[in-house]
């Protein structure tokens, strides 16, 4: 199914029709294709989700880019970011060209999906802007930082749940909560990642939400069980890098508060509400187990 779907992905990119980007783009590492993977579960008969699928990575890839830039990565997937193989220009624009050919194949569809979709990804780009001021101050507040984290990753995986029910003539609205809270427990697990495991280079985590100064849920949850002093420190490591006697104290005071378990029990408890949202649907608590029991 998924292959499909991959078919679409090379088609567009060919029409394009500019070498150099196709070449760059050949250079992407496709990932675990969860959008696409989403909507041809939910959807798996319907002649329109592959390309409804590919339209969605295209646009996943080109928030990649564009947020790799912004966020000065040089590593993507386990490969050098385009930024740094190519410099930040030619990554905006291979940006450019993938969302905005997304965006014209995407009218060919009923406008109430292509309406959807596009409206998520102006709340995800609103969601990149909010991570991006909010990194420059230790932010403590939980439900902007959820607020954020909606917007951000889970708006995207929301349509795509929702557009693929739509598709299929299922209640949309059903799907659509699903997907909500599958995308909220993906980035959750994300943020967790980021502080358990273990770095390619440094052979041990290498904190960089924290350093790059996103307070991300475990950060939040260990803030709140500080003192003040401890508080205070915990804010002075905040946005710079750190040294390992730092790192170790951060270490010790999150096992010591199980943080990490919280935030994973959090994770959890969204996906719960994703299943009973659509309780029937085998195939997609399958892609939860995915999402929660990743390890990269
Ligand atoms: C990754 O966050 C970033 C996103 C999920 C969204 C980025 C969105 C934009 C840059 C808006 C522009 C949109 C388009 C279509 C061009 P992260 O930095 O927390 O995750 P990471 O660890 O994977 O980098
Ligand atoms: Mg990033």
């Amino acid at each position: 199914m998924l292959e499909r779907a991959e078919a679409i992905i090379d088609q567009l990119i060919s029409e394009v029709d500019f070498p150099q980007a196709k070449e760059l783009f050949s250079k992407l590492s496709g990932g675990k294709r969860l959008r696409a993977r989403l909507i041809l579960t939910i959807a798996p008969a319907h002649p329109d989700a592959p390309l409804l699928g590919a339209i969605v990575e295209l646009i996943h890839a080109a928030s990649l880019l564009h947020d790799d830039v912004i966020d000065e990565a040089m590593v993507r997937r386990g490969t050098p970011s385009v930024n740094a193989t190519h410099g930040s220009k030619m990554a905006i624009m291979l940006g450019d060209i993938l969302y905005s050919k997304a965006f014209s194949s995407l009218t060919s569809f009923d406008p109430k999906i292509a309406r959807s979709i596009a409206e998520s990804v102006t709340k995800l780009s609103v969601g990149e802007m909010m991570d991006v001021a909010m990194a420059e101050h230790f932010n403590a507040n939980r439900d902007e930082y959820l607020k954020m984290l909606y917007l951000k990753t889970a708006t995207l995986i929301e349509s795509c749940a929702y557009c693929a029910a739509l598709l299929e003539e299922k209640d949309a609205s059903k799907y659509a909560v699903y997907g909500k809270n599958l995308g909220l427990a993906f980035q959750i697990v994300d943020d967790i990642l980021d502080i358990i495991s273990d770095d390619a280079t440094l052979g041990k985590p290498a904190l960089n939400d924290f350093v790059e100064g996103k307070t991300t849920l475990p950060y939040i949850d260990l803030y709140e069980s500080l003192n003040a002093d401890e508080k205070e420190r915990l804010m002075g490591c905040h946005g710079r890098t750190l040294e390992t006697d730092e790192k170790e104290w951060l270490f010790t005071l999150m096992k010591k508060y199980g943080v990490i378990e919280r935030s994973y029990r959090y994770a959890q408890t969204l996906c719960d509400e994703a299943i009973s949202a659509v309780p029937d649907e085998t195939a997609l608590r399958a892609i939860i187990t995915t999402v929660i029991q990743r390890s990269h």
